[in-house]
Formats: C-alpha cells, structure tokens, sequence
C-alpha cells in the first residue's frame, strides 16, 4: 500500500438525486472534505447533467469544498455564474477552449480556484503552457461524459510525468484523477502520484458511508 497522502472527491454524478442532501450529509460525516461536481453541455460531451439551480440548493446546505467540472464548450461564459452559485474551484478542458489562458485568468479573477483538465486521447502537452496559472490539473482517466466506465491505465502515465514537471519546474499544481477508480486500483492511481482521486460509484454505489471509509483506507 502507497503511504502518499491523498483526498477523496466523491462525484455526485452517481449520487441519488431524489436524495442528494441527505447524501452529501453522509460524506461530511464521514470527513470527506471535497465534492466533485460535473456539469456537462450535450455539446463538449453528449450527455447533458445539471447546473447552477442543483449548485445553488446544495450550497445552502453544504461547507463542502465545491470542485465544478465544466465538460462545456467555451466555459468562460458560464464561469461568473458558477462562482455565483457556490463554486470553490473551476475546472475548465483545454479542447474546450478558443482561448485557454483567458478562460483560467477569468476564473482567477473572480476569485475561484481554477483547474485545467485533459481528455485521455489528449497529448500531456497540451496543458504545459497553462501549468504555472493553475491550482489543479484534472487527468481524465475515462472519456468523459459518464460515470462508470474503466480506468484508461495510460493515464497514469500523465500524473507520473505532471508531477515530474511541477518538481522540475517548482511549481505547486495539485493532481487530481477523474474516472473509474475503485478500491481495486485505488492503490496504483495513488502511487502515480495523485493528490485528489475522484470517485462516483465507488462512493455511492451501496453504503456511502462504508465505501467512503474503504476509498480513504
Ligand atoms: C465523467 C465524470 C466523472 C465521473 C466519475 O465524465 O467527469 O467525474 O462522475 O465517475 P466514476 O467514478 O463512476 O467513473
Ligand atoms: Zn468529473
């Protein structure tokens, strides 16, 4: 077992939405401190999820940290709003983007955390230019769009090789993995060098609780 540190992210995604306060109630017992939020467009993504109304009625409730995932194309239009509602950080995809460093600079500048995120078949690259701006990469380790598919193992060649760059370079990015991580592979996506591993139905499917507690070991 890697003895790294490491945070858990549970993606409401998987949640039951007929009982989703209740839900997020039981993650804050059970000291998660992070909640991944995953907006999608029917555009960037084919699938369409939620947005600001679901945002704004769980901030009500909830001092969670609020990590937004905006699979949206052309995000910047939306990012005010997000903040609006309660977001604490915004991730935003690099192929989304006309203009990338914009987008995270506006997210910056209302004061929100931001984070720049990659598509498995995107090449690491991609985001090198971006990696002093931001507070967080977001790997994709599935094609994103839905929640339950495999973990892609070549994307741990992506945090291994991120987290080299932020040695090298002596910046201070944090790592995060979204996408088919499960109590079996927990162990090798941490050793990768992961900061923030996300989970969906590793967390909600069955006892939230119990599995919250089996994610964080
Ligand atoms: C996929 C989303 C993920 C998803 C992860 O497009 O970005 O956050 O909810 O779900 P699991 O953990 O079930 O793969
Ligand atoms: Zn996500």
């Amino acid at each position: 077992m890697s003895e790294r540190n490491y945070q858990v992210c549970p993606s409401i995604l998987a949640a039951d939405f007929n009982c989703l306060g209740e839900q997020i109630h039981i993650l804050e017992e059970n000291q998660i401190e992070l909640l991944h939020i995953d907006v999608m467009d029917g555009m960037f993504v084919p699938s369409i999820s939620f947005g600001m109304p679901l945002i704004a009625s769980i901030r009500g409730s909830s001092r969670l940290f609020f990590d937004v995932h905006l699979m949206v194309q052309e995000p910047g239009r939306y990012v005010e709003e997000f903040v609006k509602v309660g977001a604490d950080s915004i991730t935003v995809h690099v192929e989304a983007c006309r203009d990338v460093g914009a987008t995270l600079e506006k997210i910056k500048s209302l004061g929100a955390k931001c984070a720049i995120s990659l598509n498995p078949e995107t090449s690491v690259e991609a985001v090198l230019p971006y990696l002093p701006m931001v507070d967080m990469v977001l790997v994709m380790s599935v094609r994103p769009g839905f929640g339950g598919q495999k973990l892609i193992p070549e994307s741990l060649e992506k945090v291994a090789y991120l987290a080299r760059v932020r040695e090298e370079q002596g910046l201070d990015y944090a790592i995060e993995v979204d996408g088919g991580v499960t109590h079996g592979n927990l162990d090798e996506v941490v050793s990768a060098g992961v900061d923030i591993v996300v989970a969906g139905t590793a967390v909600f499917c069955g006892d939230i609780a119990e599995n919250v507690k089996i994610m964080r070991r």
